[in-house]
């Protein structure tokens, strides 16, 4: 039996906490941080909130004997790319979500204490949900995500030693809002492939092949691929403001291909037009082991 981490199946949170972080040179991971590994769901649970904690390709090896996850790597780069998509040097992701900012912020504050014998904070940014799920553009973001009960397919690894596991992907984005908020909002539903005010979906002969949901939504076999997104808006009134984007999957292989069309002309000569109005400043890859691999580190 494999449970997965209580930050990834449920549905959006108003707040949540992203951390990224990286081992400090020469340190290994130490009593202190696998206590906190171990018990981070339990006291998340006690304080109602959700959490994941999870590894990148480098630092695994450090927490978990034995055979890793069969896809885990690196953030992609991506084959011709002509928008940046940045891997940040981070080996570790803790991202908190829930309903009170001020709980979240102690838990994520005691985390970063307690491991801060083996790594230090890379990135730490809090997020929030605005009104309608909306991001800081306007549009509604989240709409088509899987429904509760495709949740565990889409998101969780299924079987093997690292069953109900979750392939993680984050990218910190800086919109240009000045020049969006320029963009007249037939051209900007141009840009996302959906209605701004209803948030319906542009008909087929209405929606440009450069539309971010033209690039996102590919299909294979008749099927359509799926991640699970828990991006939320963030930043600063007046200053840097944003999408932290968070996708969990059962591989990191749709996100790859996802942002492959969004970045690369490779496939059909187009990119995401979205990217003239936002740009990625960080990324990261990491893998979410069950709540039982956690509980192992004890
Ligand atoms: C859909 C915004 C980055 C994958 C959407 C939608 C919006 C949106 C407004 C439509 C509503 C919805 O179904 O959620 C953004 C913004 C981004 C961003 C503002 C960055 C600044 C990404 C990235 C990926 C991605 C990096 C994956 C690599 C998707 C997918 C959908 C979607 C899979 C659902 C498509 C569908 O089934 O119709 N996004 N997105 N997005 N986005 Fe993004």
């Amino acid at each position: 039996m494999t449970t997965p981490q209580s930050g990834i199946l449920p549905l959006a949170s108003s707040h949540a906490y992203f951390v990224l972080l990286r081992r400090r040179l020469g340190r290994r991971i130490d009593a202190k941080s696998r206590e906190c590994l171990a018990n981070l769901q339990a006291r998340l649970a006690a304080q109602d909130c959700l959490g994941v904690v999870a590894f990148g390709a480098d630092a695994f090896g450090d927490v978990f004997d034995g055979p890793r996850p069969a896809e885990l790597r690196a953030f992609p780069r991506i084959p011709g790319a002509v928008h940046a998509a940045p891997a940040s040097d981070a080996d570790v992701l803790i991202h908190l979500r829930g309903e009170h900012q001020d709980r979240l912020f102690d838990l994520a504050d005691a985390c970063v204490d307690a491991l801060s014998g083996w790594l230090e904070p890379v990135e730490n940014v809090a997020a929030f949900r605005r009104a309608e799920g909306r991001d800081l553009t306007g549009f509604v973001d989240g709409t088509e995500n899987p429904d509760a009960d495709e949740r565990p397919t889409v998101a969780l690894v299924a079987d093997g030693d690292w069953a109900g596991g979750s392939y993680i992907h984050t990218q910190r984005y800086v919109h240009r809002l000045d020049t969006w908020q320029k963009l007249p909002v037939k051209q900007q539903e141009a840009v996302m492939g959906r209605t701004k005010a209803d948030d319906e979906e542009l008909d087929d002969e209405e929606k440009p092949a450069t539309a971010h949901i033209s690039r996102v939504v590919i299909e294979e076999n008749g099927e359509e691929l799926a991640i699970l997104r828990h991006s939320l808006p963030y930043g600063t009134p007046g200053g840097e403001r944003g999408l932290y984007f968070a996708s969990y999957c059962h591989t990191p292989v749709i996100f790859e291909k996802m942002l492959a069309r969004m970045i690369s002309p490779t496939s059909d000569g187009r990119v995401d037009h979205l990217l003239n109005y936002t740009r990625a400043v960080s990324g990261g890859a990491f893998f979410a082991p069950s709540r039982e691999k956690l509980a192992m580190l004890g």
